[in-house]
């Protein structure tokens, strides 16, 4: 096979109820173009249609998660075309998955990487990972939430000084910053992710994704409202099979079983 009939994205099934996503474009440096935005998008809606995934990894190469969106795509485009752009309505779809996702980090995480690994749930990072917005450095700034999120996450002033410098920061910087939940050895991110998501993927899938559905919250709703929606999220669970189930098994002191209704 030619080396450019490679699929960009490479879809693997660790373990019957993970499914794990791998950015495949080395040449590249794993940038995100159009077309691996859309198999990222349909990838993961697959994996969210399929009853028996119940949590989802993205995951990039062993030097480098993604170096941004891709420069070469970009290169052409004026402002017209970037407002019939196809790329954030594709971002709205990868928001929108339902089940949780863990994103594992090697290396390079810049620009669209970074806004792509904002977009999973949890992140697991290699001690070497770095991670920036540098679209600044370009004359440009970020186009999907490497703004906008980054500054709910990591706060105002952090998030001014990555975007205004385009200097990377550290995995350690990003530990602490709460970028991402934990750090490890080189080489040792999927694994990681892959266990956390088993972990994930063996719990109460219900209350996974009113779960997620809920801490994610925080960045569309204000304080009222969000707890609001906590509330209702968790009344809901209170009529499904596997609340019953869950208090039964503690109570009788053994294993539940989960049915996802
Ligand atoms: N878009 C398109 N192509 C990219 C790219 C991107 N974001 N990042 C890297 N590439 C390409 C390079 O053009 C080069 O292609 P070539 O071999 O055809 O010349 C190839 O990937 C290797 O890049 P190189 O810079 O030599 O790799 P490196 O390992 O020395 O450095 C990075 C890796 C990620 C530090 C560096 O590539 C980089 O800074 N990339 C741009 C990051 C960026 O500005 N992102 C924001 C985009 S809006």
């Amino acid at each position: 096979m030619n080396p450019s009939d490679e699929a960009v994205l490479i879809v693997e099934a660790p373990a019957s109820d993970v499914r794990l996503l791998r950015l495949n474009r080395p040449d590249k440096r794993n940038a995100i173009s159009t077309a691996l935005l859309l198999a990222i998008a349909e990838a993961l809606e697959e994996g969210d249609a399929t009853e028996a995934i119940g949590c989802l990894v993205m995951t990039g190469g062993d030097k480098i998660f993604a170096a941004g969106a891709d420069i070469g795509e970009m290169a052409p485009k004026l402002a017209p075309e970037g407002l019939a752009d196809m790329r954030p309505a594709l971002w709205r779809r990868i928001r929108a998955i339902r089940k949780p996702i863990i994103a594992a980090v090697e290396g390079w995480c810049l620009g669209a990487g970074n806004e792509l690994m904002m977009c999973c749930d949890i992140a697991v990072a290699s001690r070497e990972a770095k991670f920036g917005q540098p679209e600044t450095n370009l004359g440009i700034i970020p186009g999907a939430g490497g703004g906008a999120t980054l500054a709910r996450i990591i706060g105002r002033s952090r998030a001014m000084a990555m975007v205004l410098t385009g200097k990377p920061i550290t995995a350690e910087e990003a530990l602490q910053f709460g970028l991402v939940a934990e750090i490890c050895d080189p080489g040792a991110a999927t694994g990681r992710a892959v266990e956390l998501a088993q972990e994930i993927a063996a719990r109460a899938p219900l209350a996974m994704q009113q779960g997620k559905a809920v801490v994610k919250a925080v960045f569309d709703q204000p304080h009222n409202a969000h707890l609001d929606f906590e509330r209702q999220a968790f009344s809901l669970l209170f009529s499904t099979a596997d609340k019953k189930e869950g208090v039964a098994a503690f109570q009788e002191k053994r294993k539940p079983q989960w049915k996802g209704r």
